[in-house]
């Protein structure tokens, strides 16, 4: 059932086809010149050989001025202009300001992962976002820090996160299925792991995600996850996170109520498994060079602990 579509030329939404169109329209123009010139190229090159002065090894030059204005003015004028035609039908088919029944998405880009938030439905996550199919998604972009740029090709366009304004990028997927997106925009160290899931489901499922959103992290059960629950809001790890129901103070790190639900952990730096996120935790540097979590150094019992509760957040 799930589709993973990361390409700009699979669309799977209205902004996304129009873009593709527009780029196999220009790339069918593109070729068509080629052909063209490749086909006079090698005319000329037979016709020289054959009008060659045998007892000199020249040839009378012909006047230019029919070839330079046919092939030097009046068709580059021809192309650029069905272009710039094509440009401004495909602006005009891409929403520039959100139709009132849009999901308000607020995305903040951060180095190097990205704060997904729904202000109407009181849901925060962090490198996944769920939409729903055929509804139109306004996507509200800032950057908590330096530019970043909010990419899923089988949507549509990109668009710049911004530390100091807010860009609205309207998009919609058609179907049901995932979706592969990532910063555009080179942000530092790790721009090339600050990866983005966009998961589009029918509204039922939509609604479904967003109910399990707003509960409260799963209550530890059994004497280890109590243990860790009790360590992670007594170590460091609740000044920069939060898990709702435990601890509300950090902004700086991704939201992690339901960090078990996710895919990948360190925005698709690793994946969601218990060895891998005891590895991170342990130290996240080998894992994700220049991320801003601290290593923790935890005792083997404190670590299991820890773990154990981190795992349950469903
Ligand atoms: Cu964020 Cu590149």
């Amino acid at each position: 059932m799930t589709v993973l579509a990361a390409g700009a030329l699979e669309p799977r939404g209205p902004v996304a086809e129009t873009i593709a169109d527009l780029w196999w329209f220009m790339f069918a123009l593109g070729l068509a010149v080629f052909v063209v010139f490749a086909a006079l190229l090698g005319a000329s090159l037979i016709r020289r050989r054959h009008e060659e002065d045998p007892s000199t090894g020249e040839r009378a030059p012909d006047a230019p001025s029919r070839w330079l204005i046919w092939g030097g003015v009046v068709l580059p004028l021809v192309v650029v202009t069905a272009v710039f035609g094509a440009t401004v039908v495909a602006m005009r088919d891409t929403p520039t300001t959100a139709p009132s029944e849009a999901l308000v998405v607020e995305v903040v880009g951060h180095q190097w992962w990205w704060e997904v938030r729904y202000p109407e439905e009181g849901v925060t996550t962090a490198n996944v976002v769920h939409v729903p199919v055929g509804r139109p998604v306004a996507f509200r972009l800032s950057s908590a820090d330096v530019i970043h740029s909010f990419w899923v090709p089988s949507l549509g366009g990109k668009m710049d996160a911004l530390p100091d304004g807010t860009n609205t990028l309207v998009l919609q997927a058609d179907e049901a299925g995932e979706h592969r997106g990532a910063c555009a925009e080179f942000c530092g160290l790790q721009h090339a792991r600050m990866d983005l899931l966009v998961v589009a489901e029918p509204a039922e499922g939509f609604a479904a995600w967003v109910a399990g959103q707003r509960e409260l992290a799963a209550e530890a059960t059994g004497a280890l996850a109590e243990r860790g629950r009790e360590l992670f809001g007594d170590a460091r790890c609740a000044s920069c996170h939060v898990i709702r129901g435990l601890t509300e103070v950090g902004v700086e790190g991704p939201d992690l109520t339901h960090l078990a639900s996710r895919p990948t952990i360190g925005a698709g730096a690793a994946g969601n498994t218990a060895m891998e996120l005891a590895e991170w935790i342990a130290d996240p540097h080998t894992v994700k060079e220049g991320v801003k979590m601290p290593a923790t150094d935890l005792d083997e019992e404190d670590r299991a602990a820890l773990l154990a509760y981190l795992e349950g957040l469903e």
